[in-house]
């Protein structure tokens, strides 16, 4: 766990003190570096964490700043402005467990951040290392929820941004970033292209942060606190499963690290647990090679209603693959009927409306149950990282009114028996 760079870090990121090869572990000091220059490995943080007792992240503020001791952000960093995401309610699930036939389910709603997903969580993280590292603009490419959260933290910073789209994105995702009058600009192309895009402007413009890409090693840190949260709000254990939606495959590969690291630390009993990965059909790369049992991750061209999980080729595929096969999990992926079956469910068990992810989350859960991967008498936890308002295309024709009716009681009732 902890690790040495031989070079003392001269930022205050906390608890990190450089970046290390997922690769070939080279490392190199604290800087806005991702990819690593011996073998084009993604860079990671490498920490040298201190005791952290229970108590002092209990007696920490109410969002994802009591966790700063297992994060690349400074000591302070809840002095400056950010949008202080975290601390979402995880709910039991008794009416969809027993739906879906699983003894003890949870589920962790990320619909209550700032901007109405996990994504507030990496970008505010991501805001406080950039700040560190002397940016002045924060920049994504993104796939919807990333350009909500981007743009909003930057509005309440005081930073400029520029937020780079696929034009086809969901009206309300579009609105719901333009609103925060930064830079948002629509590319005729997948998030693929646009990625591609931004790595390039990202090195023609050194004072542009683009969260996950120049400073993706302290972003992706930002979906430990996810991890955490479920560990902390179970009353400081792991949960036995995870269900974990899969676009690039950093959630899922943070949610695992966040698990290990609390072990290390001696803050939860290192008890095994499962990773599960959710992919919609129609954009299914992780998925295909779990099932075919490869390690590489052919890219694909995406096509599906979950339009935040549409990355064709995600950086960190193979890492989930990694995770899930260490862990005794899977990858699964179901088609966008289920996906809008899967909202519905969750809706009507639970009273919580999901985005498209959540419905992939759902779905997959209900598919692994019924295919016999995920097991039933094992505690698990179902991760919902977007809002349903965001995507409300995907259930428009399906559900509305009973019925039109005249302001008459008998009219109502009429309709109520029909
Ligand atoms: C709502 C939602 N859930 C999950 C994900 C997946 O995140 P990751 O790229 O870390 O796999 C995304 C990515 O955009 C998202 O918007
Ligand atoms: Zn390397």
């Amino acid at each position: 766990m902890t690790t040495s760079v031989g070079t003392p870090p001269t930022l205050d990121l906390g608890p990190a003190v450089g970046l290390s090869c997922r690769e070939c572990g080279h490392q190199v000091p604290l800087a806005a570096e991702f990819a690593c220059a011996e073998c084009f490995g993604p860079l990671e943080v490498a920490y040298e964490f201190g005791a952290v007792r229970r108590e002092d992240i209990e007696s920490g503020p109410r969002s994802i700043w009591r966790y700063r001791r297992l994060l690349p952000v400074p000591s302070d960093v809840d002095r400056h402005p950010n949008t202080d995401p975290g601390c979402t309610r995880l709910v039991r699930a008794d009416r969809l467990a027993a739906e879906l036939g699983v003894r003890s389910l949870w589920i962790k709603d990320d619909t209550g951040n700032p901007t109405h997903s996990f994504k507030d969580r990496v970008v505010a993280v991501a805001l406080a290392a950039a700040r560190t590292l002397g940016f002045t603009v924060l920049a994504c490419p993104s796939t919807g929820n990333l350009a909500n959260a981007v743009a909003a933290a930057a509005a309440r910073a005081g930073w400029e941004s520029v937020v780079l789209i696929p034009s086809s994105l969901e009206r309300a995702k579009v609105l719901t970033t333009a609103v925060y009058e930064g830079a948002l600009i629509a590319v005729d192309g997948t998030y693929d292209d646009v990625n591609r895009l931004a790595t390039e402007l990202a090195a023609e413009h050194e004072d542009w942060a683009f969260v996950n890409v120049n400073v993706r090693p302290y972003y992706a840190e930002g979906s430990k606190t996810l991890g955490f949260e479920v560990a902390e709000q179970l009353g400081w254990r792991l949960p036995g499963q995870v269900v974990v939606p899969v676009a690039s495959g950093s959630q899922l590969t943070k949610v695992d690290k966040a698990f290990r690291e609390l072990g290390q630390l001696g803050l939860v009993e290192p008890t095994p647990y499962r990773v599960f990965g959710a992919q919609a059909t129609g954009c299914a790369p992780v998925s295909a090679a779990f099932k075919a049992g490869q390690d590489v991750v052919a890219p694909v061209r995406p096509s599906t209603i979950a339009r935040s999980l549409a990355i064709g080729a995600p950086a960190d595929g193979p890492y989930v693959l990694d995770t899930v096969r260490r862990t005794g999990g899977a990858v699964e992926d179901v088609t966008d009927e289920e996906v809008v079956d899967g909202i519905r469910l969750l809706a009507r068990t639970e009273g919580i409306f999901a985005e498209t992810a959540g419905g992939v989350t759902v779905a997959t859960a209900k598919k692994l149950i019924e295919t016999g991967q995920l097991d039933p008498d094992a505690e698990t936890v179902l991760l919902i990282t977007g809002d349903g308002l965001k995507t409300l295309d995907a259930v428009a024709d399906q559900v509305g009114p009973r019925a039109t009716v005249p302001p008459s009681a008998a009219a109502v009732r009429a309709a109520l028996t029909s």
